[in-house]
């Protein structure tokens, strides 16, 4: 059944139920922790999913790399909403926040592929994206054993160069 979450913006309010949502997954080593210091510095990059009482349900972020470029950062689903639609919701509420901000391009990292693929990406070469590399992947402490895959979208019709 699709979740009737409204999303928004992050607020101050939201950061505890970011860290933990995304600290959740980090446990269990499906995605990377973060930080409260981290989510605060980022919180206008940030869109989440409330429920009508104002609970997080969901977020993700968008990451900067250059004017053109961003990744798809920090979505996590609560996981008794999964299924729901909500991660194919903040996906397309990032993608039309990258379009505001003349971003081109996104891409992310993720061990849930298939996701992503469901939602319009595709599988790519991580060594397209040397300046991710550069900001995390080297200082990564999973950098010798990761198995995430590089996924991608063009958010402009002129540039559409992964379609099939
Ligand atoms: C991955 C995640 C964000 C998906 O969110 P969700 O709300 O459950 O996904 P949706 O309900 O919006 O599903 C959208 C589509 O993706 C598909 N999908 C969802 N999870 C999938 C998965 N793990 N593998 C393959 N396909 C998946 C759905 O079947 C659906 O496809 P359809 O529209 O063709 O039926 C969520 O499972 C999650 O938070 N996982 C843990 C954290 C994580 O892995 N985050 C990504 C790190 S980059």
């Amino acid at each position: 059944m699709r979740d009737q979450s409204s999303l928004r913006m992050a607020q101050p309010g939201d950061i505890d139920e970011i860290v933990s949502l995304v600290n959740g997954y980090a446990s269990d080593s499906v995605m990377l922790p973060i930080t409260s210091e981290r989510v605060a510095l980022a919180l206008a990059d940030f869109i989440v999913a409330a429920d009508a009482r104002g609970r997080v349900r969901a977020c993700g972020a968008l990451k900067e790399y250059s004017p053109s470029l961003a990744e798809v950062a920090s979505l996590a689903v609560a996981r008794d909403a999964h299924g729901s639609g909500l991660g194919r919701r903040v996906v397309a509420e990032l993608e039309a926040l990258a379009r505001m901000r003349g971003i081109d391009e996104l891409f992310a990292l993720t061990l849930t592929s298939g996701f992503f693929e469901s939602v319009g990406y595709v599988v790519t070469e991580r060594a397209r994206y040397p300046e991710k590399i550069r900001r995390d992947c080297t200082s990564c402490p999973r950098r010798f054993g990761c198995n995430e895959v590089c996924v991608a979208r063009m958010l402009r019709a002129d540039t559409l160069e992964y379609a099939a």
